[in-house]
């Protein structure tokens, strides 16, 4: 019965077509989040008084026209001048309406903008061009950090997530619109906002300002867990050491990661990104982790098979594969050499009980 609102052509101006459908489907219909279903059933008060003042107004013109026609009526109309009631009506009338439409905004802003106490809370950072989220009080075992992930973002199902929104180097914006609403990535400012969903699945994000070259190639996976799963991956992910090399080709790309390769004639990877148990401890580009774990590449630009053809072209020279990508450029490492930075790469799993993809229902 909700749903029959949805045949109303005007309410398709305000989400996609597919408002029941699940996960994958960018909406802002999407009724699995409480912050969408309250911003949803205002929309509708307002949409449906906006059609009723269409139809009053509409009445009133062409009864108006219609009734004082010139074909029926020769003569001028009788003037007057000073008529209270009217007056009353019309200013009225469109005080009340506006009052409703004031005290509907008002109550909508009190559910949705404060953060619940129980909020699960999220560190996003915008960055050219990929996503950082730091989960806060979750130390790394032994470590000084918390659990940091980048370009996924896994949360809980059925728990709001108090998302701390704020940038590195220029404007962007977080919006996953199943989940909720968006807000600008802005350096130097931190505004926090709630998603949610109440069903477990992997929603889509994208960067939604215009942030430079590789805008449109910013995007993140948010994967929707339910709770056990959840507390498993958090546990794993505080308690993770990246696996050693296991053989001489993950050795050799575990060599090159750590300390590079003086033919390459370029910084070592480590020396901007992280692997939690190793010496590699950059901020500069994603974490790296969980790698091998993550289904992603290029803040979400390929998946699953199409990403794993990617990771060499990718580290030999990223701006051709994305434009702007900030990092440099390795065209002098030999094909063994890709190839063994690719198997230590894929080799930094989080144990199986800790993984999140495949973990959705
Ligand atoms: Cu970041 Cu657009």
């Amino acid at each position: 019965a909700k749903r029959s609102f949805a045949s109303a052509a005007p309410l398709l101006l305000l989400a996609s077509a597919s408002v029941a459908s699940a996960a994958q489907t960018l909406s802002i219909g999407d009724m699995h989040s409480s912050y969408n279903r309250n911003i949803w059933w205002m929309s509708v008060a307002v949409i449906v008084m906006a059609i009723l003042i269409f139809i009053g107004v509409s009445y009133a013109l062409f009864y108006t026209v219609n009734k004082f026609r010139e074909d029926k009526h020769t003569a001028e109309p009788d003037q007057f001048h000073g008529n209270n009631r009217l007056e009353q009506l019309l200013i009225g009338v469109p005080v009340i309406i506006v009052t409703i439409i004031t005290i509907l905004a008002a109550r909508t802003m009190a559910i949705v903008n404060p953060t619940p106490a129980d909020a699960l809370h999220v560190n996003v950072t915008g960055a050219q061009f990929w996503w950082a989220f730091e989960y806060p009080d979750t130390p790394v075992t032994g470590g000084t950090v918390n659990v940091t992930n980048g370009n996924e973002l896994v949360i809980p199902a059925g728990r709001q997530v108090a998302v701390t929104v704020t940038a590195k180097d220029v404007i962007h914006a977080f919006w996953a619109p199943n989940l909720g609403g968006q807000r600008d990535a802005i350096p130097g400012s931190k505004k926090t906002f709630q998603i949610d969903t109440d069903q477990p699945g992997v929603y889509q994000g994208n960067c939604t300002v215009l942030c430079g070259a590789s805008h449109a190639n910013m995007r993140f996976k948010v994967v929707a867990l339910p709770k056990a799963q959840y507390d498993a991956f958090i546990a794993g992910a505080q308690a993770y050491k990246a696996p050693a090399p296991a053989n001489s080709s993950e050795q050799n790309g575990y060599n090159i990661f750590m300390q590079g390769k003086a033919s390459a004639a370029a910084a070592p990877c480590a020396s901007c990104h992280r692997i939690q148990g190793t010496p590699a401890a950059g901020a500069v580009g994603p974490d790296l982790s969980y790698f091998g774990s993550r289904n992603t590449l290029g803040a979400g630009i390929w998946e699953g098979k199409a990403r794993e053809a990617h990771i060499q072209p990718w580290i030999k020279n990223c701006p051709s594969v994305k434009p702007g990508c900030l990092m440099p450029v390795y065209e002098k490492l030999s094909d063994t050499d890709l190839a063994d930075l690719e198997a230590y790469l894929l080799s930094l799993k989080l144990p199986e009980s800790a993984a999140y993809w495949g973990k959705v229902p």
